[in-house]
């Protein structure tokens, strides 16, 4: 076992690994974090999303020990200080962009990093990014609205799937 230490929704935490424990296992089941959802394990589905770092990456992807130091952000980090849903968030809700919920928590950490590198993303550019985030619900449709409306764009011409 190895220890492992990283910052994680801005608070330092530590713990045991071994060699081979997943970075997304560790934030479920080392810190009982689990907004963080497993769909695959296999790098599909996009379920796993967080930031190391500023970026968005798959954590099943990604082994734990690599994340020594590393600066993370789960969706348990996205709410405002106050408890209020963040921009993203809220946009999601107001558009209907989820319906099980599954792929929720990697479809908005996803959305954040893109809105991070791109404030005002054009519809193709959202769907291109997004093309690593699995959701069997939607159609996306409602998804591809919530993000163009976080970024304070108009919804009214998004094309229908
Ligand atoms: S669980 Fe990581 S991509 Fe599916
Ligand atoms: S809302 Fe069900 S998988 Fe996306």
């Amino acid at each position: 076992m190895t220890k492992v230490t990283m910052t994680v929704n801005g608070k330092s935490v530590s713990g045991a690994v071994e060699g081979r424990t997943l970075l997304s296992d560790f934030i479920r089941e080392g810190l009982r974090l689990t907004g963080t959802h497993v769909g695959c394990d296999t790098s599909q589905c996009g379920a796993c999303v967080v930031h190391v770092d500023g970026k968005a990456v798959k954590s099943c992807t990604m082994l734990a020990a690599e994340a020594e130091g590393a600066e993370i952000k789960t969706i348990e980090g996205m709410a405002n200080p106050d408890g209020s849903l963040s921009v993203i968030q809220q946009a999601f809700q107001d558009h209907h962009g989820l319906q099980c919920g599954f792929c929720t928590p990697g479809m908005v950490m996803s959305a954040a990093a893109l809105l991070a590198e791109n404030p005002s993303p054009t519809e193709s550019e959202i769907r291109k990014y997004l093309e690593g985030n699995i959701c069997r619900c939607t159609g996306y449709h409602n998804i591809i609205k919530a993000i163009m409306a976080a970024s304070g764009q108009s919804v009214a011409d998004v094309a229908a799937e």
